[in-house]
């Protein structure tokens, strides 16, 4: 699923004077080099206030917490994400209300306008951009409107998406997201940021990050530790951040091979609505197929012994899961679309390191297993 030997090969010089250019400065936490790395992501983003984080999950929460949100507020979201999205609305005090996706597994935006008429006072909404898929912009924009939502857009799979021109992230009060190694702009280790037009709100975040503190040993509120380093922030600045396009690029070119070249019918790609025109760029950062009839574990086995790593994103629903047992949450409706994807949902290799010739190996296994394999119905 990923290749980090090559990544290193690749990225090696510039991650070694990254390295040398903090160990140098003998300055190791919240530096220069964040500084210089917000900028540059908010820049990169379109946004104009990046604060660096210790990760996804604490960009999540800080979010929710600068934008107001209380102990107790019901946040809506989807139950088809990263656990990380929901621990973080719980973490925040917040009470998950969750409600169907699409078949390409976003938030359902018809069926959240559902939810939020049947469910009146809820102000809080985290959306993810799931797979690097992008939800549209025009819709979120007008559920937004019509609610007045408070909207923390979780962007951990979306750097780089865009749809009719216009990035994931720019529709809500924040936009958040993760630099955990996997991810299309990953750290080696981990690390988040939240983007943000708002000055006051990033500076709010700024002082959540680190404790609270207003000035040197002043806590005007609690905090907590979330401090990006500044040798997470080097890496990505000098040797991570300057691919993104680049890697961005090799993945797109993957998905229309992969969509082009594509002949299995038991097998299908879970390709965003609007995939063919110029107006919806996905990011790629999964290429997630559908595998029906009870057979994703065959094909995953398959797929296995041919030497083809596949993940599942993801295969609990977060509403299912043990965790929620002790912590209040809901759902609006039977989340059917979001429990059959999550159960049929089996995810390719995409990474931008993959090369065509092994693009075209994982076709023809995939291949080989349909015609090897009886339906199983
Ligand atoms: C959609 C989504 N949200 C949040 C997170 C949490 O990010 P992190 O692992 O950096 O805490 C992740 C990554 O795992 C994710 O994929």
């Amino acid at each position: 699923m990923n290749d980090f030997g090559r990544q290193w090969e690749d990225v090696r010089d510039d991650a070694l004077r990254a390295f040398e250019s903090v160990g140098r400065s003998g300055w190791y936490i919240l530096g220069s080099r964040v500084r210089e790395f917000e900028q540059a992501l908010g820049a990169n983003w379109g946004l104009a206030h990046a604060v660096g984080v210790a990760s996804g999950l604490d960009a999540i929460e800080l979010a929710l917490r600068a934008a107001g949100m209380r102990p107790g507020d019901r946040v809506l979201t989807t139950p088809l994400s990263a656990f990380a999205t929901t621990l973080a609305i719980v973490r925040a005090g917040g009470i998950p209300v969750f409600c169907d996706t699409t078949e390409t597994g976003l938030i359902d935006l018809d069926d959240a306008r559902a939810a939020l008429r049947a469910m009146p006072g809820i102000r809080y909404f985290v959306p993810v951009h799931l797979y690097g898929f992008p939800i549209d912009p025009g819709g979120l924009r007008s559920l937004i409107d019509e609610f007045e939502l408070i909207c923390i857009e979780d962007c951990a799979q979306s750097i780089g998406a865009e749809a009719g021109g216009i990035a994931t992230g720019l529709q809500g009060a924040a936009a958040v997201t993760s630099f955990y190694p996997t991810k299309n702009l990953g750290a080696m280790g981990d690390a988040g940021a939240v983007l943000t037009a708002d000055r006051s709100f990033a500076e709010r975040i700024r002082c959540l990050r680190d404790y609270g503190q207003t000035a040197k040993y002043k806590h005007a509120e609690i905090g907590l530790n979330s401090r990006l380093d500044e040798v997470q922030a080097a890496l990505l600045s000098d040797a991570f951040l300057p691919r993104l396009a680049g890697w961005t690029e090799r993945r797109r070119q993957i998905a229309s091979r992969y969509l082009r070249d594509w002949r299995s019918e038991r097998v299908r790609p879970v390709a965003p609505e609007g995939w063919g025109s110029s107006e919806w760029r996905p990011c790629w950062h999964l290429f997630p197929v559908r595998v029906a009839g009870g057979e994703k574990a065959s094909l995953m086995a398959w797929l296995r012994d041919e030497g083809i790593g596949t993940g599942e994103h993801y295969p609990i629903l977060i509403p299912n899961q043990e965790a929620l047992r002790t912590v209040s949450s809901s759902c609006f409706g039977a989340l059917e679309r979001a429990e059959r994807l999550s159960s049929e949902e089996l995810s390719l290799p995409i990474h931008p390191y993959l090369t065509d010739e092994e693009v075209d190996r994982v076709l023809l296994a995939i291949g080989r297993w349909e015609e090897s394999t009886p339906p199983s119905a």
